[in-house]
């Protein structure tokens, strides 16, 4: 594993992920390098096998999180469709595997036909979403190979004079933000909008703690193996050396931040060798390297932070088997 970074990199990419490589290099050297807590950004979670496991997860029993947003979106489309006249383009921040959206669409497309356009970072996805809903009457598919904001502007832009945009930001997606930068983005996407516009939040509420323990500690292990697959990622891709068995996942929640944070646990006193970034990564027996936080909403938290990043709450939809809330939040 002697190999330097750039020769791997010119050995198996093409030129274009050169920078999404050196990104993922770059923030995997300051998170295991850091002085107190080690961390690594959970957008690298998902690569193409992490993307899978995740899918598996969203139908595991403990998960109820994709089948309570799934539900909501169906039963309640009409109403979504209802709250909002006139003609409307939607636009959806990630793209998701497209299920969950075919409700919402088919509630306005049953009005007057409108664009959709899926935005994310990831061709692939981008690609399995326009396959999953191709074909529904009325609905043309756009999507926007692009970030959050930069992929929101261009739809945005694209949509006519007369018509409205909806976002559609489900999933708790948003719960992946700490609480300032998720109003920081909040702000953001309500900058891009205008009076008429609204955003369909999706997000996931406190509940019994055992409940949510298991959601990201499933018996299968799912989870487990979607976590540790960050540190295969790590040996796939930047020449990591990581032994994956020596760690094990643990879920805990943060009772004071109202988050499930996801960590990676040493079962032993180690180092790690990673040849891309070239470092050797030191862990105390018990060390653990914080991978993801996800954030529990009260209903209460979720009214304040549309009022405080500029929106109103229009309407909002509980799920009671899995309480998991749908908010529509109206520009004006
Ligand atoms: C996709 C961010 C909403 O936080 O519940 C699932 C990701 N992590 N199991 C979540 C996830 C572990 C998921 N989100």
């Amino acid at each position: 594993m002697a190999r330097s970074a750039l020769s791997k990199i010119d050995m198996s990419f093409p030129a274009l992920d050169l920078t999404y490589d050196l990104a993922f290099a770059r923030d995997v050297a300051l998170g295991l390098t850091k002085s107190g807590q080690k961390e690594l950004l959970s957008k690298y979670l998902y690569d193409e096998l992490g993307s899978i496991l995740f899918d598996a997860i969203t139908v595991l029993p403990e998960y109820g999180l994709t089948r309570a947003d799934s539900r909501l979106l169906e039963r309640h489309s009409a109403e979504i469709a209802q709250a909002l006249p006139g003609p409307v383009a939607v636009a959806e921040l990630g793209s998701g595997t497209g299920s969950k959206t075919r409700h919402i669409l088919q509630a306005f497309a049953g009005r007057h036909p409108l664009k959709y356009h899926p935005i994310d970072i990831s061709p692939t996805a981008l690609e399995k979403c326009r396959l999953a809903l191709d074909g529904i009457p009325g609905v043309e598919i756009e999507p926007l190979h692009a970030t959050y904001l930069q992929g929101l502007e261009a739809a945005a832009s694209r949509r006519s004079a007369h018509e409205s945009l909806l976002v559609l930001f489900l999933g708790s997606s948003i719960g992946n933000f700490d609480f300032e930068p998720a109003r920081r983005f909040m702000r953001d996407v309500r900058s891009i909008l205008r009076h008429g516009d609204a955003l369909l939040l999706g997000v996931d509420l406190v509940k019994a703690l055992p409940r949510m323990l298991a959601a990201y500690d499933d018996s299968l292990r799912v989870t487990a193996a979607f976590n540790l697959n960050l540190l295969a990622r790590i040996n796939r891709e930047l020449g990591g050396e990581f032994s994956v068995r020596q760690f094990e996942h643990e879920a805990r929640y943060n009772d004071e931040e109202s988050r499930i944070e996801m960590h990676l646990r040493s079962r032993v006193a180690q180092t790690v060798r990673i040849a891309a970034i070239d470092r050797t990564i030191r862990f105390e027996r018990g060390e653990t390297i914080w991978t993801e936080s996800s954030y529990k909403f009260r209903r209460s938290e979720v009214a304040d932070l549309a009022v405080q990043t500029g929106f109103t709450l229009r309407a909002e939809w509980v799920d009671k088997e899995w309480p998991f809330a749908e908010a529509l939040l109206r520009v004006g």
